[in-house]
């Protein structure tokens, strides 16, 4: 109880329990979990003499909608990769499979159990348009040179006009009544498939969760194609490697002095599991 109550203090929303519609018996409990006020958890349990009725599937859909309403942008779920049953509540629910090796702790099981989960995400309500025009590229560039990390790896708005309008690559941007409020390119070309090579939110718009429905909708993207997302965040910059750690991105390398001197580049994936299923 006193877990809830801090929860429900500290966020928007928290624990609940779950109630028959007809009878007023207790189901089971459900609720969100915060990262942050625009990143939540949701979890279901229900007694084993309420399984099998769709009412998980109900619980979820009505968390789901819950978390939209109160303005979290990124709603995922954590669920053991041998617990077929809940997958399939999840998939019924709209989220799809996002990563895999996610550290969990699962009390109930015993010592053989990896301790790593499934992470499930639901695709974020985001209006994604391409690039647009010579405008769009001179906008990003702007956004991108007056920013960190690209002040300390010296990139100029001039410099930088290329890299965004090169054809190869695909540049996703979110519009608002500013402008670009944020973007991302990716390259999805060769070994790294799946690259996303820059994510820039407009200064004012960050740590608002836009950032991470962003990301979470390009992976989404990428998805289809490759179960493996790669992005490198520069040795510099704490609270992107924050950022994408806690969004199941993996350390798993250090590129050493690659942009300038005196500054790594650390790559990291996130996968959804092997390039071949047996
Ligand atoms: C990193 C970035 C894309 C995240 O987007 P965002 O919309 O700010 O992120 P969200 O609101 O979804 O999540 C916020 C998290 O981002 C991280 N973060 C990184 N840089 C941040 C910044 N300048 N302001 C706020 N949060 C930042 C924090 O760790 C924060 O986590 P917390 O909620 O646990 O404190 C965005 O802050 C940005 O464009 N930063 C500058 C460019 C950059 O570093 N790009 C990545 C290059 S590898």
């Amino acid at each position: 109880m006193r877990f809830s109550d801090s929860e429900w203090d500290r966020w928007s929303a928290g624990p609940l329990l779950i109630e028959s519609k007809d009878t007023g018996q207790l189901l089971g409990s459900t609720g969100l979990m915060f990262e942050s006020a625009t990143s939540a958890a949701v979890g279901y349990v229900l007694a084993k003499d309420a399984w099998g009725h769709g009412y998980a599937t109900e619980t979820l859909q009505a968390v789901t909608s819950l978390a939209a309403s109160l303005g979290v942008t990124r709603v995922f779920a954590l669920c053991h990769p041998r617990h077929r049953a809940s997958a399939r509540v999840l998939d019924k629910g709209g989220f799809l499979l996002n990563a895999s090796f996610i550290p969990a702790q699962f009390p109930n099981l015993d010592g053989t159990d990896r301790g790593e989960a499934l992470m499930y995400l639901h695709p974020p309500d985001l209006h994604v348009e391409p690039l647009g025009d010579a405008n769009d590229v001179q906008e990003c560039a702007r956004m991108m040179a007056s920013s960190e990390p690209w002040i300390t790896l010296q990139r100029t708005a001039e410099g930088l006009v290329p890299v965004i309008s090169d054809p190869v690559k695909e540049v996703h941007l979110v519009r608002d009544a500013d402008g670009i409020a944020a973007f991302i390119i990716l390259d999805l070309r060769g070994l790294t498939n799946g690259y996303v090579q820059t994510i820039c939110v407009r200064a004012d718009r960050r740590g608002g969760g836009l950032g991470a429905a962003l990301l979470g909708w390009s992976e989404i993207h990428i998805q289809q194609q490759s179960p493996n997302v790669f992005l490198c965040v520069s040795s510099f910059n704490p609270g992107a490697q924050k950022f994408y750690a806690r969004l199941g991105y993996e350390r798993v390398g250090v590129l050493r002095d690659y942009v300038i001197s005196g500054y790594d580049e650390i790559l990291m994936r996130k996968t959804r599991g092997p390039l071949r299923r047996k």
